[in-house]
């Protein structure tokens, strides 16, 4: 990867959609930005089978829920998971969860399966049912971040995604990316997170007015 903050910034801004074959890396690159994430610091196991089991949950994820619907999108050192309206945001019926519990004890280790768990309903709950685009996932490299790869990124996707005449959803689960969002047109819904977590912060950006459209 090359280290030029124009290549970098032009890769990010012109994005590419991941394939399949880009699971792993992509699953590396979320698992690192996402490490001390309060969110994740709240729910994922402390110690050093931390990575091993955010890496894991990633990979399944992409693999399964994100990259098979066509809207994750990536550049160098920066990627987004979007969700297109209609696709399942969380893991289906009973039988689904029951076969993803080991990845799940993985991710949380079993002391903090409850919270997991609680949090995953959470954010079910709370999930709107208007159509929308659903960022589940944006994360940049860590010696990568504040160069505006985030930024151009975003910008990308929305762009395409307010052709579409379509809202956009995501929680936000770090008080230190409220300004990007807001500056991106994101308003703050409410706090759905549950008691004793940090702030999860449900944002909503609506569709594009009809005389905003390009
Ligand atoms: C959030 C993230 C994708 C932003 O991408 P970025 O390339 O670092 O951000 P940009 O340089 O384009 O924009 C800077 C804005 O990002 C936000 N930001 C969040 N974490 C940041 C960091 N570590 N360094 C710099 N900016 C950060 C701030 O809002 C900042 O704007 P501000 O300085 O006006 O407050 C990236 O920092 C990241 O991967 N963070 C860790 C994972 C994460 O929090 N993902 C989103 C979960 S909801």
């Amino acid at each position: 990867m090359t280290d030029d903050r124009h290549t970098l910034l032009a890769a990010a801004s012109n994005p590419r959609r991941a394939r399949d074959e880009d699971t792993r890396v992509l699953a590396r690159l979320f698992t690192a930005s996402f490490l001390n994430d309060p969110v994740f610091d709240w729910i994922a196991r402390p110690g050093p089978k931390r990575a091993q089991g955010m890496e894991r949950f990633f990979f399944w994820l992409l693999r399964t829920r994100a990259i098979p619907f066509g809207e994750v999108w990536m550049g160098d050192g920066v990627a987004a998971a979007w969700l297109p309206p209609g696709a399942p945001a969380s893991p289906g019926g009973f039988f689904d969860q029951l076969r993803l519990l080991p990845m799940f004890l993985r991710l949380c280790g079993f002391p903090r399966m409850g919270r997991g768990s609680a949090m995953g309903d959470a954010m079910e709950k709370n999930h709107p049912h208007e159509p929308h685009f659903y960022l589940a996932f944006i994360a940049v490299a860590p010696r990568l971040q504040g160069f505006g790869l985030g930024t151009a990124l975003l910008e990308a996707n929305l762009k395409k995604i307010d052709a579409t005449h379509t809202a956009a959803y995501l929680e936000n689960s770090n008080p230190k990316n409220t300004r990007l969002y807001e500056r991106h047109g994101f308003v703050a819904r409410r706090n759905i997170a549950p008691p004793g977590a940090p702030p999860m912060i449900a944002m909503w950006r609506p569709a594009p007015m009809e005389s905003e459209r390009a």
